[in-house]
C-alpha cells in the first residue's frame, strides 16, 4: 500500500506526482531543461491547493509533502538533472598506470564510464555573444574540430601527463600537447612552425624515410640551410652549429638501425646556440624514454605506433611548453589543417589505458628475441639497445628505461637470402608498419627507406640484408620458433 491510496487529497497528490514524473521524463529527453521549468506556476498552484485541502491532515500526507519537498530540494541542488561532476585529480602524486587509465577523461552529463565519442565537426552557441567570446578567447569552450574537440582534448591532456611534469625540463615548463592526423604531420608542423627562409636546420642523418625527405628535399626548397650530422659523434655536432641555427631534429633510437644519440649532449649544444631541440621519440615511446628531463624542447610522436598498438588508426602528437604550443604551434596547426579525426583520437585514448601493460610485454619479448638472434649462426649482427653489444648501449642505459620494442638485425648472405628468410616466416608479418600487437618485419632498404639511394643507404648503415623487427605481444617462445624455422 502506498501513501497515495486513500482520500481525495491523496488523489490530487497522485496527479501532481504523475505530472512531475512526466516532467521528469521530458527532462531526461532534454537534460538541459532548467529546474525553474519544473517548478512552474502550474505546479506551484497545485501544491497550494493541495496544502489548502489537506491542512492539518494525516501523517501520510505529511510523508508525501516531505517526499515532494525532498524532490524539489534535490532538483535545485542538481541544477541539471543529468549532470555529472568531473573529478579533479592531482596527477603529480599518481603513477604512470593511473595516469594512463584516468588522465584526460572528461565525462559528459550522462556520466558514462567509458569516454564518449564526439563525432562532430562544429559547435553551436546559445547566442552571438557566446560565439564572439569563444573566438576572442574570453570564454572557454570549443569552436571547431579542426581546432579542438572533446576527444582531441582528452587525448592531448593524457599525453601531456605521460610525458612530463611541469618541472620536468631544463626550461621548467608546463607540458602541453597538440594532436595531429599522423606522425609525419606532427614532425612537419613541429619544424615548419618555427623555421623560415635563411635559417639553419640540423638533423642526425639516420632518419625515417619521410623525415629524411623533409630534411633533404622540402626544407632546402624553402631556402632553409640543412646540415645532416653523424648523430653519434659529439665533435661533429659541436662543429655543425651556426649563428642562424634555429631547429635541431633527432630520432633516438633512430629508424631503422636503432642508432642512439646522447640527448643531454645535443640539448646542451642547442641551449648554448639558442636552437630548439625536437626529439622524434617514436621508437622509444614515452614508456621507454622521457626526453623532456634530458633536455628536449619538443617531443613528437606517431600515435599510429605503440600508442594505438593494434594497427587501427593514424595519428600524431607534438608536445612542448605551453607557450610554444599556444603561441607558435597552434596558429600553424589551426590554419593549415592537419587535424586528427575525433574517432581516431578516441581509439588512441582508449588504447592508452592498456599502454604500460602492453609495453612491458613488447619490451620483455624484444629482449628475449634479441638475445636469441645474437647467438644465431645465420645472423651477422643484432642492433638492440638492450644488448651490451649495441654500439651506444652505454648511452641507452643512461637515457632509456629498457631496450624498447624495436630492433634491427642483419642476415648473413645477400638480399635474396634476406627475402627468403622473411618469406618463410609464419607468425611474423611482412609490413612497413611498426608498434602493433602483431610482430612485424620490414626490409627498410626496399620499403621505408627506398627514397634514399643505395649509396646513401650504405653510408647510413642500411644494408641489403638488414631487417627491422617490431616485436609484438605474441608468446616470445612462439616468435623465436618462427624465426628459427625461417633462418634454417
Ligand atoms: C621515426 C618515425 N617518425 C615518424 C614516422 C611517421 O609516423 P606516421 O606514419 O604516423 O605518419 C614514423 C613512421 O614509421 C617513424 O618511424
Amino acid at each position: 500500500m502506498t501513501c497515495f491510496e486513500t482520500n481525495l487529497s491523496q488523489i490530487v497528490i497522485l496527479n501532481l506526482f504523475q505530472d512531475l514524473i512526466f516532467l521528469d521524463t521530458k527532462f531526461q529527453e532534454q537534460p538541459f531543461l532548467s529546474v525553474s521549468k519544473i517548478l512552474c506556476c502550474k505546479n506551484l498552484f497545485k501544491i497550494f491547493i493541495l496544502l489548502a485541502i489537506n491542512s492539518g491532515n494525516s501523517g501520510n500526507f505529511i510523508a508525501c509533502i516531505k517526499k515532494l519537498l525532498h524532490r524539489f530540494y534535490w532538483l535545485s541542488k542538481n541544477n541539471n538533472f543529468m549532470s555529472y561532476k568531473n573529478k579533479s585529480l592531482d596527477f603529480s602524486k599518481l603513477h604512470l598506470e593511473t595516469k594512463l587509465v584516468r588522465g584526460g577523461t572528461i565525462r559528459s552529463n550522462f556520466g558514462e564510464t567509458s569516454e564518449a565519442i564526439f563525432l562532430n565537426s562544429g559547435f553551436s552557441y546559445n547566442s552571438s555573444e557566446t560565439a564572439e567570446s569563444r573566438f576572442n578567447g574570453e570564454a572557454p569552450g570549443y569552436v571547431y574540430s579542426r581546432y579542438l574537440n572533446p576527444n582531441l582534448k582528452m587525448l592531448e591532456d593524457k599525453l601531456a601527463l605521460l610525458e612530463g611534469a611541469p618541472d620536468a625540463t631544463r626550461r621548467d615548463f608546463k607540458t602541453s600537447t597538440c594532436v595531429m592526423a599522423s606522425g609525419m604531420a606532427a614532425v612537419f608542423a613541429s619544424i615548419m612552425c618555427q623555421i623560415k627562409t635563411g635559417d639553419h636546420f640540423i638533423a642526425s642523418k639516420v632518419l625515417f624515410g619521410s623525415c629524411f625527405h623533409i630534411a633533404t628535399k622540402i626544407l632546402p626548397n624553402y631556402g632553409i640551410d640543412v646540415t645532416l650530422v653523424d648523430g653519434t659523434d659529439e665533435k661533429v655536432w659541436s662543429k655543425a652549429f651556426k649563428k642562424n641555427t634555429k631547429v635541431v631534429f633527432i630520432e633516438t633510437p633512430a629508424n631503422p638501425n636503432l642508432e642512439i644519440i646522447d640527448i643531454k649532449m645535443v640539448a646542451k649544444l642547442c641551449n648554448k646556440h639558442g636552437a630548439a631541440l625536437i626529439i622524434d621519440n617514436i621508437f622509444a615511446s614515452p614508456f621507454c624514454q622521457k626526453s623532456f628531463p634530458l633536455g628536449a624542447d619538443i617531443v613528437v610522436y606517431s600515435t599510429t605506433k605503440h600508442m594505438d598498438g593494434q594497427g587501427r588508426t593514424l595519428g600524431g602528437a607534438v608536445l612542448g611548453s605551453e607557450k610554444f604550443i599556444k603561441e607558435i604551434l597552434l596558429p600553424f596547426h589551426r590554419h593549415t589543417g592537419p587535424a586528427l579525426s575525433p574517432f581516431n583520437a578516441w581509439v588512441i585514448l582508449k588504447s592508452l589505458e592498456t599502454f604500460s601493460l602492453r609495453m612491458e610485454r613488447h619490451c620483455a619479448n624484444a629482449q628475449k628475441i634479441a638475445e636469441f638472434l645474437e647467438k644465431h649462426p645465420k645472423v651477422k649482427r643484432v642492433l638492440y639497445p638492450g644488448l651490451k653489444s649495441h654500439p651506444q648501449h652505454h648511452i641507452a642505459k643512461k637515457q632509456m628505461e629498457n631496450g624498447g620494442a624495436m630492433m634491427a638485425f642483419e642476415i648473413k648472405g645477400k638480399k635474396k637470402d634476406c627475402f627468403t628468410f622473411m618469406n618463410r616466416l609464419q607468425i611474423i608479418d611482412i609490413s612497413n608498419n611498426l608498434g602493433d600487437a602483431k610482430s612485424l618485419i620490414t626490409h627498410p632498404s626496399t620499403t621505408t627507406h627506398s627514397n634514399i639511394t643505395r649509396d646513401e643507404q650504405e653510408k647510413l648503415g642500411i644494408t641489403e640484408t638488414m631487417c627491422r623487427l617490431s616485436v609484438g605481444l605474441e608468446n616470445a617462445d612462439d616468435l623465436i620458433s618462427d624465426l628459427k624455422q625461417a633462418l634454417k
